[in-house]
Formats: C-alpha cells, structure tokens, sequence
C-alpha cells in the first residue's frame, strides 16, 4: 500500500487522537535509517520517541524475538516464567532496587507506583495517599497517571480525575517543602522532564528532595520510562545525582520496541504489595522479558554507555556551535542522547521538524518549542554530523523567512 491509501484508511476508520500524523508511513528500518515504501530514506533522531534503543532490525534483538516466538509467546502469570525471573535479576542486579514488576507501558508502570505508594502506608494503617509531582511534567494518560501529570491542557477534558496530587513548579525545593501534609506519601518526578521539553533535574534539588523525603518519612519516586536504559549515557538518569529513589518505573527503551514497563522498588517498599494487590494479564510475558533481555545485555555491554555519553556530548557541542550561530536558540541542554534545543517563539519548532522531514531527518518538537532530539542509542557520529548540517541549513532559511 503506498502512503495515500494508508492515510484514507486511518482517517476513515482510526481514533483520530494523533491529529495531522507526519506525511510518512514507514515500511522498514535499519540501523538508525527508516525507510519509506518508495524507499527513501530517513535518519532517526526520535527512535519511536525514545523507545527503539539498539535501532532497527538489530541482529541480536531481530534473532532473539525470532527465536522466542517459535517457542512461546505469552503464558499467564499463573505460572513461573524464566526469561520474567531472569529479566528482574539483570534489573535488581544493575540498579537501586530490590523487587520487579512488569507490565506494558509507561503509563501503567506509574499507575503500578502510584499504588505502591499508597498501599506502603496503608500497610501501616496510615492514611497517607497524597502525592506530589511537578508542573509540566509527563506521567501518562491513564486516570492516575493524567492526574500525576502537572499539564492541565491534558486534563481538563477528563474531569473529574482521581484525587490525591498536588503539582508544584520543577526544580523547586521550597515548593515541594510547602506542599508537604500529613496526607502525603510520596513525590514523584522525572530526572529529565521529557514531554515538557527536555528540563533536566538540576544536583541539588535531586539531592534536597532525597533529604526531604528521609526527614518527612515519603517516598521518593523517579519516572525513568523516558531517562531509563541507557538514554542518558547512564544506565538510569538517577545514577547523574548521587541520590537513589524508593521507587521507578521503566517502559519506552526496556524493550526496545516491544511493549515492556516495570516498576522497580527497594524491599522495605516491595513488601507492602500482597497477592492480589496487583497483576497483569500481558505484563512480563516470555516474549516482552525476552526481548528486554537481549535489550539489556547489549545495553550493559562493555563500552556501550560510554559510548552513548561520548557521542552525546559530542552531539550537545556541536548543538551549542548551532546556539552562536543563531540568536533564535534560546538554550540546549539535556544528558546523554535526551537533548532539547529550545527556540525563541519567532521560529517554529513544527515547521523546522517538517522542513527536516523534508531534508530526510526525523526529529520532534516536544514542550515550550523544543527541539527533542532522543535517536537511537547506536547513532554514530556521521548521522549526528549530517543532521548538524542540514539543521543550521534549515535554520538559515527559516531566519530569512522569520
Ligand atoms: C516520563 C514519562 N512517563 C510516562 C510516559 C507514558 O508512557 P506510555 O506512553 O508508554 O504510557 C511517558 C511517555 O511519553 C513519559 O515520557
């Protein structure tokens, strides 16, 4: 099917939530290439938004999933699954946390915390359910999850949303101390706000959040679906603030591509989630845990992260190049490969991902006008090198219009 029946199809018969989709279906990818059906080729600078890790059509990922499917796809949860088993060990082994769950998205792994949360208190008779998020941050769309995310553009529509969350500005210490009650039970907030616009969490308020939530007895919750797995040239964003969180969640990178989440807690929180407080009819099935752990592993693989932190400041600095060149970019910042590049409103951060589109380059425009930038972790300084040029030549021509 070329392109224009795709689209007649979608408009007649899909949800039209995704309003005007990019003028593109894509057939197949790989490395960090997609391809269209006439064959022309696009560099990926979003990977699925943050989700395809190793890229497209990686051997090991490719030949892993091969291999699962002609043996077992998904059993239920009624049983022990050792590719689930396995898949939390390599996590509890590489991280902060002690216990895994498993489900299928970002969103349902927040509403996985969220309950966690509540339930540790209530497991002590304490009637303590409130939690505290950020503005402009990004957790999900499901109920919970939409009531955590402090974006009222996405809420409003849904009201009334669940009770229980209070939004207090990003980056902001005094805010969260005000907001603090004897109903709290938890913060949660995103090392790098994502969705809002690539806003990474500075040291010191990480660090003063962790003390606070010591001193007032909370729990402390990171939303790594986006930072998680590699994005930021560590293996969570967690790991650039010295600080561990009670509680994260994980989803987009962990299996690269197949739909995998999880919530990861330390014991003493674990503990609190009972048989029958929770389950999942899909979540940790053999396929998902299969291929996160050939995720994973290559993840984990010598050089890997270094590499990604390497290739991403190197990518950060020829951005800030860009940043001396025109006045219109008001900043770049972010870890790793989660980079922003954010634009003074006389430019169109949309137009300039159409006119990239244009140039063969996929990017995306997240937040107040950000650029976001969240390629595949195997992105090689070649593909960072041609999209520079093509960037600035887009920008040249986009200041000649403005
Ligand atoms: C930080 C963060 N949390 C949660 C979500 C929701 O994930 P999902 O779309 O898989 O439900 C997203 C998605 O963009 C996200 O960036």
């Amino acid at each position: 099917m070329d392109y224009k029946e795709i689209k007649e199809l979608d408009e007649k018969y899909y949800f039209n939530t995704f309003g005007s989709r990019l003028p593109i279906a894509f057939e197949y990818g790989e490395g960090c290439t997609l391809y269209d059906s006439q064959g022309q080729m696009y560099r990926d600078f979003v990977a699925g938004i943050a989700v395809n890790t190793l890229g497209y059509n990686h051997p090991v990922l490719r030949e892993t999933i091969i291999k699962q499917s002609a043996k077992l796809l998904h059993c239920s949860n009624l049983f022990y699954i050792e590719s689930q088993a396995k898949l939390a060990k390599m996590l509890v082994e590489n991280s902060c946390g002690d216990k895994v769950f498993f489900c299928n998205s970002g969103a349902e792994a927040n509403e996985g915390a969220i309950k966690l949360a509540r339930k540790y208190f209530y497991s002590k008779n304490l009637y303590k359910y409130e939690i505290i998020t950020t503005l402009n941050s990004f957790h999900g769309r499901t109920m919970a999850t939409l009531a955590a995310t402090g974006q009222e553009k996405y809420q409003k529509p849904f009201e009334p949303l669940p009770t229980g969350f209070v939004h207090v500005p990003f980056n902001d210490i005094e805010a969260v101390e005000n907001a603090i009650s004897y109903k709290t039970c938890a913060v949660m907030v995103e090392p790098i706000q994502g969705e809002g616009g690539v806003i990474p969490a500075t040291v010191q308020y990480m660090k003063a959040l962790r003390k606070l939530c010591d001193d007032k007895g909370i729990l402390l919750i990171f939303d790594e679906v986006q930072t998680g797995i590699g994005r930021t040239g560590k293996l969570f964003g967690y790991e650039h603030y010295g600080v561990e969180p009670d509680i994260f969640t994980l989803a987009k990178g962990l299996g690269g591509g197949v739909p995998i989440g999880a919530f990861v807690a330390k014991d003493f929180v674990a503990t609190a989630m009972e048989p029958g407080d929770h389950g999942t009819t899909f979540g940790g099935n053999p396929l998902a845990c299969t291929a996160a752990l050939a995720v994973l592993s290559t993840v984990l693989e010598e050089g890997f992260l270094e590499n990604v932190k390497a290739v991403g400041e190197c990518f950060i600095n020829q951005l800030l190049e860009l940043k001396e060149k025109f006045p219109f970019i008001k900043a770049v910042r972010g870890k790793g490969l989660m980079i922003g590049m954010e634009l003074e409103d006389t430019i169109s951060g949309k137009e300039i991902v159409l006119d990239m589109l244009d140039r063969g380059f996929i990017i995306n425009c997240a937040g107040n006008n950000t650029l976001r930038f969240v390629p595949p972790l195997i992105i090689q300084k070649g593909d960072i090198d041609a999209l520079i040029e093509n960037l600035e030549n887009s920008f040249g021509k986009e200041s000649c219009n403005a």
